[in-house]
């Protein structure tokens, strides 16, 4: 991402020299909404990232300009509410790392990213951690990198109204070039794995869709995730939730509880079963069954949790006749966005000339398609001249 035009922005209208700080997108390789579930997940950090340029301005003013957007906002410290649009983002960050001890000043920021919004790519993670990153720092403040994903991932909860798990904060705060992100969403315990794909690449394929149900329908699961672990509890007591079901506890109750509510709860004890083994052939090189886990996860994602929709099921069929490709699915929260695919190198090309034709011819619609590179995750640095 181009600094440079943020910078100059920042110094044409703030007059000042900033810090720069920057944060970027992720990629989920497997374990889709199992984090709110205290599950695992495997995330990888990308190099798409969101990049802020800032200074304190003496005052109790947040002046912010979103330079894609070309539209600036204000708002006083003294009365940070939640309200409409992008600002909210910025308000979030600045109440929720003020709960964990970073006293708010007064700041300029400009900011500006490459990361596609709404693609489930976490362009909205990047926005806070970024921005979290670079206050810690701005502020001479001493939160830990968990404060900071804590603090942001507080944001979208209470400012932008999802009530989203750990994942995505995750990766864009602790993400490192060439690893994936095994992460313990229970005990936040994370082991960086590399994620070797000689001969490959990570290619996503964005449907153009994005969903108005996305955040209601993700609420939702989320809700009817703690109905099943109503039910489950009164057999075994000892459940705190779906992270403590095995998969053959749950078959027990097949036909015990509301139909939905079982096919929700049997996606997320399967999904963390497939990471699992994911991870063994990750770990070994076995991309081909890596390949067949991240199919596994499309369909349960699609048929049990159903939070897929016909453009990524669309994108994953494409594929399935594809011997280029090993693996595909539709990654993040879903109902539009991306999917993952793992793609042989040498046919990466024909690959995404062929998906975008099919799309176009079967859905109507443009694709856009990402090849992605695993970089590192949010940090900050002087500005460079403008
Ligand atoms: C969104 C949320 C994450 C996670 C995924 C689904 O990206 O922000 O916390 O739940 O959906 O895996």
């Amino acid at each position: 991402m181009q600094t440079t035009a943020i910078v100059a922005k920042f110094e044409e209208l703030f007059k000042n020299e900033p810090l720069i700080s920057r944060a970027p997108g992720r990629v989920n390789i497997i374990g889709e909404h199992t984090d709110y579930n205290d599950g695992f997940v495997l995330p990888a950090s990308v190099d798409k990232e969101m990049v802020f340029a800032i200074a304190l301005n003496g005052t109790d003013t947040v002046n912010a300009f979103a330079l894609d957007l070309n539209e600036q906002d204000s708002f006083k410290l003294d009365s940070i509410v939640p309200t409409e649009g992008w600002i909210n983002y910025i308000k979030g960050v600045v109440a929720e790392t003020a709960k964990k001890g970073l006293e708010p000043q007064g700041f300029d920021v400009v900011f500006a990213g490459d990361v596609p919004l709404g693609a489930g790519m976490s362009s909205s993670a990047a926005l806070e951690c970024g921005l979290a990153t670079g206050l810690n720092k701005l502020f001479n403040g001493d939160l830990s990198k968990l404060d900071i994903v804590l603090a942001s991932q507080m944001s979208e909860h209470n400012y932008a109204g999802v009530k989203c798990g750990i994942m995505d904060q995750f990766a864009s705060t602790y993400g490192q070039t060439n690893k994936v992100i095994k992460l313990d969403c229970r005990t936040k315990e994370y082991e960086y794995h590399t994620l070797d794909i000689t001969g490959h690449k990570l290619v996503l394929c964005n449907t153009n869709v994005t969903h108005s149900l996305a955040s209601s329908e993700y609420n939702t699961r989320r809700e009817q995730c703690e109905a099943g672990v109503e039910v489950i509890k009164k057999k075994y007591p000892e459940i705190i939730n779906l992270r403590d079901v095995t998969v053959e506890m749950m078959k027990e109750f097949e036909g015990e509880m509301d139909q939905v509510i079982y096919n929700r709860c049997s996606y997320v004890v399967e999904e963390n079963d497939r990471l699992e083994k994911a991870c063994e052939f990750m770990d070994k090189g076995d991309l081909v069954n890596l390949g067949k886990m991240i199919y596994g996860s499309h369909e349960g994602l699609s048929k049990k949790y159903e939070v897929s929709c016909p453009e990524l099921d669309f994108l994953v069929e494409q594929t399935l006749d594809d011997d280029s490709v090993l693996g595909a699915r539709m990654m993040g929260g879903g109902f539009g966005g991306c999917t993952i695919n793992l793609v042989k190198e040498d046919a990466v090309d024909a690959f995404i000339d062929r998906m975008t034709k099919a799309y176009k011819d079967g859905m109507g619609k443009d694709m856009l398609a990402y090849v992605v590179v695993i970089g590192p995750g949010a940090r900050t640095e002087e500005a460079v001249e403008a």
